[in-house]
């Protein structure tokens, strides 16, 4: 197996405090920036990171690569989006401008039902080239790990056929791009059920133990929210996906105080996402769990909803990751970094916060323990930017520092 060194990078972020704290109860220096460090990797695993000049002799004849300039950090990981869709719901966001809420606008036949129609009108190839085309996109930001959700097509055939499309784009896109594909059915009930408990039991339940046998699932989700699924359909699908071994998630408490974090503990959840409603009960729960609070701030500012209580759940030990939900209605922003850079402030984030919440936390959120922290013998997954401070990646937010 091939070694390489990346070396003299003007700083190196390596994570290794917040990695040690579970990416819980982070302080500004837990984010341990090396200056003038260098970088030992195979494919397989992190070899050697330290100060350039304490490279070990047995590395000094190692092919190595210059990165003065440049700065590394664990590999950035949006770990909550919906690129697979087809159509597009511009005159929407328009609409809220003039007034409708994202309720109103879906209870109309707008919403997630308006791209099952866009979804369904392409091609299994249509889609799996658009969604090739966002990838490219998302991994320009530096980003090296993303989750992606099915969910547009909301019938039998076309959710099979999606669940394909993203096992596709795993397999073109490794190892560069890692994709974790979860299955969400669940995320509305077409019209033609007269509940959810019937579409859940036509549609999503059969539909999740085909692809189990086919094992091509890393996840499960549901969207838990008045009018789209409830509390008894999210415990018939995570007891079903548990008899599987596939492990949860849950979008939570999005509009709505509905106990979803509450819930999505109680299942072990490996994440519950949104969190823009959820009480002091649920922040409790979330913080005696393992279960990581995915907060979407790019959701709340284009739908013009108050944010998350992230000071309070961070303050109470709960692990926090912030991650895209880049999809086409409520949050069509693909750029993770300027996201998380614009939420810090609102969010009141140390730098460690904000970092380990899209790199270490992120990949906690994924089931994904073995990398988010740049520490020997964990996989050699990082992000490299040109910039010589780390500060400055942030600092220039909506700008692509990315190489
Ligand atoms: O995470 N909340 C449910 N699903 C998506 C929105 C989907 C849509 O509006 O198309 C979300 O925000
Ligand atoms: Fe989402």
């Amino acid at each position: 197996m091939t070694t390489k060194i990346f070396k003299n990078f003007s700083e190196i972020a390596t994570l290794q405090t917040a990695h040690h704290k579970d990416g819980r109860r982070l302080l500004a220096d837990d984010l341990d920036i090396i200056k003038n460090a260098s970088i030992v990797f195979n494919n397989e695993e992190i070899l050697w990171v330290g100060e350039d000049r304490n490279l070990p002799e047995e590395y000094l004849d190692v092919m190595s690569i210059e990165m003065s300039g440049k700065s590394c950090l664990p590999e950035i990981v949006d770990c909550h989006t919906h690129v697979v869709f087809g159509g597009d719901r511009s005159k929407e966001y328009s609409m809220r401008l003039d007034g409708a809420t994202y309720e109103e606008i879906a209870n109309a036949g707008g919403g997630i039902l308006n791209s099952m129609k866009g979804t369904n009108s392409l091609s299994r190839n249509e889609l799996l080239k658009i969604a090739q085309q966002r990838i490219k996109a998302i991994k320009a930001y530096g980003v090296g790990t993303i989750e992606i959700k099915s969910g547009y097509g909301l019938n039998f055939e076309k959710e099979y056929e999606i669940s394909h499309i993203i096992h596709d784009l795993k397999n073109i896109f490794r190892p560069d791009v890692q994709i974790i594909n979860t299955f969400m059915a669940a995320h509305a009930v077409p019209k033609e059920y007269s509940s959810s408990y019937e579409y859940m039991k036509e549609v999503v339940l059969p539909l999740l133990d085909r692809l189990a046998e086919e094992n091509i699932l890393d996840c499960v989700d549901i969207f838990h929210e008045n009018n789209y699924f409830s509390e008894e359909d999210v415990i018939s699908l995570f007891e079903r996906a548990k008899r599987l071994n596939i492990p949860v998630k849950m979008h939570a408490d999005e509009f709505n105080d509905n106990k979803g974090a509450i819930l999505a503990t109680r299942f072990e959840a490996l994440s519950a996402d949104h969190l823009l409603a959820t009480g002091t009960d649920g922040i409790e729960a979330l913080k005696n769990s393992k279960t990581v609070a995915t907060l979407l701030p790019g959701t709340g500012f284009f739908l013009g909803k108050s944010q998350a209580n992230a000071r309070a759940m961070l303050d109470a030990g709960v692990k926090v990751a912030i991650a895209s939900d880049f999809n086409p209605g409520s949050c069509h922003c693909d750029n993770l970094v300027m996201i998380a850079s614009l939420a810090a402030p609102t969010y009141k984030m140390n730098r460690t916060e904000l970092w380990s919440a899209i790199t270490l936390n992120a990949a906690h959120a994924l089931g994904l323990r073995n990398q988010g922290a740049l520490i020997k013998g964990m996989k050699p997954r990082f992000s490299i930017f040109n910039t010589d401070s780390i500060d400055r990646i942030t600092y220039n937010w909506g700008k692509n520092l990315s190489i």
